[in-house]
């Protein structure tokens, strides 16, 4: 098996390397399928050689994400999931929908540089969007969920974001709001009991594989319409793919080449060590995928993530520290790269980004079902008891 992806990448079965440079094209890296981690040590001999020859073969957003073999949609079942995404019930104060961090009026994120959870907790890292995160092969900066399915079961448990004790307790709410049980009825026909946790996180992730946005400025462009982006946004691209951006940020959702679904595509962040905007900002302190795997090699090491949209997603990096997109090129051109941009090529830069862009659709709101005459919200504020002056 071998997929050429945008920058010429290369992704092949070889079985005895995990990356070495194509003798005969030294634009493709050819990875082992079984590892397909690029460290970036293996990467930079090849950038720091001929970073120039990057031959960028720009892809448009496909129509379709990849869709996992055992949770083929249906309308109800997305329409399920649409519900349980805007339902705050699943929260321990009956609070915090998936939408309150991930907006979907809005490009997906909270636009902070970390999330209010329950009782007002914050995490270290910033709500990522989900518009095309299906396009993802992994999920979460540091690539720990394999699945948008294994993904949506967090967040209802999680202390700093829902809160609830456990899926059995969210589950039990789940079951006093009787509407439900006939729509999981229709998202599973012929299951004898499908109103289940795995089955909620099914119907969550068959509609988030509908949040994509196509048709940004970018894909028109791709697409012949040469008019489409603006003689900057071109220079924009053209320095993107010059300096080098694209040996990470490839493929259609600029996330890296498109790999079988659980399959990361990781890169050391920061690669240059030692630069101002280390200390400045802090980008150190949280040591990416070692914090999920516990391994020394996976230190500092973070998912690509997704470049579409990203004028819409600040501030940026995994803690959002970075307030702005024209200082994020900066940093990623000094800390990836190791080189200082103009100010022409930072404006370029984000003038291409701007371009990323995409379509949303409109969503109509679900209607929640109700539960009429009672509330399965537990009548407790916690606040009360904190502040006694309340
Ligand atoms: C309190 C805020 C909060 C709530 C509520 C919340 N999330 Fe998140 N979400 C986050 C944060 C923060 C991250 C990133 C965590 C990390 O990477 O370590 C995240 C990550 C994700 C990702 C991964 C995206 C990517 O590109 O890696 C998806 C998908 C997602 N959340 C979906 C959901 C769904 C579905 C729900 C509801 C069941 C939900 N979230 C509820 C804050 C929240
Ligand atoms: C060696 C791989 C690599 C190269 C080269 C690279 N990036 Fe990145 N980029 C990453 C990784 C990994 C992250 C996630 C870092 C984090 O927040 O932990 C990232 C994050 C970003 C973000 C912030 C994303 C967000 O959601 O907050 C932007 C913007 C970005 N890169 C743009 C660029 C541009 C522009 C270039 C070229 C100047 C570039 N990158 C070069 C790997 C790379």
């Amino acid at each position: 098996m071998t997929t050429t992806t945008a920058n010429g990448l290369a992704a092949s079965a070889a079985e005895h390397s995990c990356c070495i440079i194509n003798p005969i094209d030294p634009g493709a890296i050819i990875l082992n399928a079984t590892k397909l981690t690029i460290t970036a040590a293996a990467l930079m001999p090849y950038l720091l050689v001929t970073p120039a020859a990057w031959s960028t073969n720009w892809e448009a957003l496909p129509e379709q994400p990849p869709i996992p073999a055992d949770n083929p949609p249906n309308a109800a079942k997305i329409e399920l999931g649409k519900t349980l995404y805007f339902d705050p019930r699943f929260s321990e104060h009956g609070t915090l929908s998936c939408n309150s961090c991930h907006n979907l009026m809005a490009a997906g994120d909270d636009n902070r540089p970390n999330s209010i959870g329950m009782h007002d907790a914050r995490g270290e890292r910033s709500a990522p969007t989900v518009w095309n995160a299906a396009f993802q092969s992994v999920q979460f900066w540091d690539g720990r969920a394999a699945t948008l399915e294994e993904q949506a079961k967090g967040p209802v448990v999680n202390p700093i974001e829902m809160g609830m004790e456990s899926l059995d307790e969210a589950m039990g709410r789940l079951m006093k709001i009787e509407g439900y049980l006939a729509m999981f009825q229709a998202a599973y026909p012929g299951e004898e009991n499908p109103v289940n946790a795995d089955n909620a996180a099914k119907a969550v992730a068959a509609f988030e594989r509908t949040l994509i946005t196509p048709n940004s400025p970018y894909d028109r462009y791709v697409n012949g319409d040469e008019t489409a982006l603006t003689e900057q946004q071109v220079r924009g691209m053209e320095t993107f793919s010059d300096l080098g951006c694209t040996a990470c940020h490839s493929g259609a959702n600029f996330s890296g080449p498109a790999l079988p679904m659980g399959t990361g595509f990781f890169q050391k962040f920061p690669v240059y060590t030692g630069s101002d905007y280390e200390t400045k900002y802090d980008l150190v302190a949280d040591t990416g995928r070692h914090q999920a795997t516990g391994n020394e090699a996976d230190k500092h090491l973070w998912r690509v993530p997704t470049l579409r949209n990203i004028a819409l997603t600040a501030p940026y990096f995994h803690h959002g520290a970075v307030p702005t997109l024209d200082e994020a090129v900066r940093v990623m051109a000094k800390t990836q790269l190791n080189k200082e941009l103009s100010d022409q090529q930072a404006a370029d830069l984000v003038a291409f980004l701007n371009g990323l862009s995409g379509e949303f659709p409109r969503l109509v709101m679900p209607r929640l079902p109700s539960t009429p005459n009672m509330s399965v919200i537990p009548p407790v504020d916690p606040h009360l008891n904190l502040n006694p002056h309340n």
